[in-house]
């Protein structure tokens, strides 16, 4: 029988290790294909406080729960409707969280107080793991400090906490890069509350009509969490319009338009190219110390949404 491998230095030792720390309530950052959670065990309301605290993250902001199989959904969520049975077979594992009734045994610090709970399967072998061994679901945010860029390397993780967190798994760059697709299938409607790399188009092919968060027909939401302010590097974050670059040293980030700002970076044609690249290269120009970080209007379109969202939330002040 082969044995199981993990990319790069993790083995089952180290998973042994972080599956002992989580039982007993400590916090440990592992990889995603989304990006890199800082997790513990969502069962346990003292764990998870450390999240809440480790990040800076205010209280009211409900966490996202992780499982390893379909079968494990039922600690998590109390029901489970055919459009999530739909979804799971087609997406799961995977870059889609779906919010469903929660059950009692899921603490109140996990979903913000919210009878509702997001639960999602990871599809990275090292995340996969880390649940097995584990035996309990596992809460795990973004593991950046509230507001910032999520993680999609382990040494995103290392600068935003040092040794706050107990262990960090090393799996290398994150293949997708954006966080999920949060989906809410709680009310008698389906209402997609944060894009993602699973496409609203793709989820209405399968389960119907989705409406958005922010559809103002429906008024303001519930997507606590979803503060206008998020995702953002600490260097100012501007869109350019009319091919004019502000004032001072920067560096342009850009599709179509070449533009010449002291450091210039093309990115890729495709969006899921464009999403794999995009925290990563705002992390690295985000250590460069420019005045600002400029970039171009992205391309439009379905796989697009998730993008246009996350820098949007980044260049707000
Ligand atoms: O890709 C991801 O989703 C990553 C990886 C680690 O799985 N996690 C992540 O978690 O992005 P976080 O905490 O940074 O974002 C969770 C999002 C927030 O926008 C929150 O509002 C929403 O999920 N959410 C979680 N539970 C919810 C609930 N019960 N009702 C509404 N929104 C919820
Ligand atoms: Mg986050």
């Amino acid at each position: 029988m082969a044995r199981t491998s993990f990319p790069i230095s993790v083995d089952a030792a180290q998973i042994a290790r972080a599956a002992e720390l989580i039982r007993r309530g400590e916090l440990v950052a592992f990889p995603t294909e989304t990006v890199y959670g800082l997790g513990a065990n969502a069962l346990d309301a003292n764990a998870v406080a450390r999240i809440f605290e480790a990040k800076g993250r205010p209280s009211t902001s409900p966490l996202i729960v992780h499982v390893y199989g379909i079968e494990c959904v039922g600690v998590v969520a109390r029901s489970w409707p055919d459009r999530a049975a739909m979804l799971a077979r087609r997406f799961w594992p995977g870059s889609l969280t779906l919010v469903l009734p929660k059950q009692a045994a899921i603490p109140p610090l996990v979903t913000a107080g919210l009878d509702t709970v997001g639960v999602r399967i990871p599809n990275h072998p090292i995340a996969l793991a880390l649940l097995r061994e584990a035996g309990v679901p596992i809460a795990a945010p973004s593991a950046n400090r509230f507001t910032q860029l999520s993680p999609t390397r382990a040494e995103h993780v290392r600068e935003s906490f040092g040794d706050r967190v107990s262990l960090i798994l090393d799996g290398g760059p994150a293949n997708v890069g954006l966080e999920s697709t949060v989906l809410s299938l709680a009310g008698p409607a389906p209402v997609l509350l944060r894009p993602g790399m699973v496409t609203r188009q793709q989820i209405e092919a399968l389960i119907g009509p989705v409406s958005l968060a922010e559809d103002p027909l429906r008024g303001p939401h519930s997507s606590p969490g979803q503060h206008r302010k998020h995702y953002s590097p600490r260097t100012p974050l501007v869109f350019v319009e009319n091919g004019e670059l502000p004032g001072g040293r920067g560096a342009y980030l850009y599709w179509h338009t070449f533009l010449n700002a002291s450091r210039v970076y093309r990115m890729p044609s495709d969006a899921e190219s464009s999403a794999a690249r995009l925290y990563d290269i705002l992390h690295e120009l985000d250590n460069q110390s420019w005045d600002w970080i400029a970039v171009e209007l992205p391309p439009r379109g379905p796989g697009w949404e998730a993008i246009h969202d996350r820098l949007n939330r980044a260049a707000a002040r």
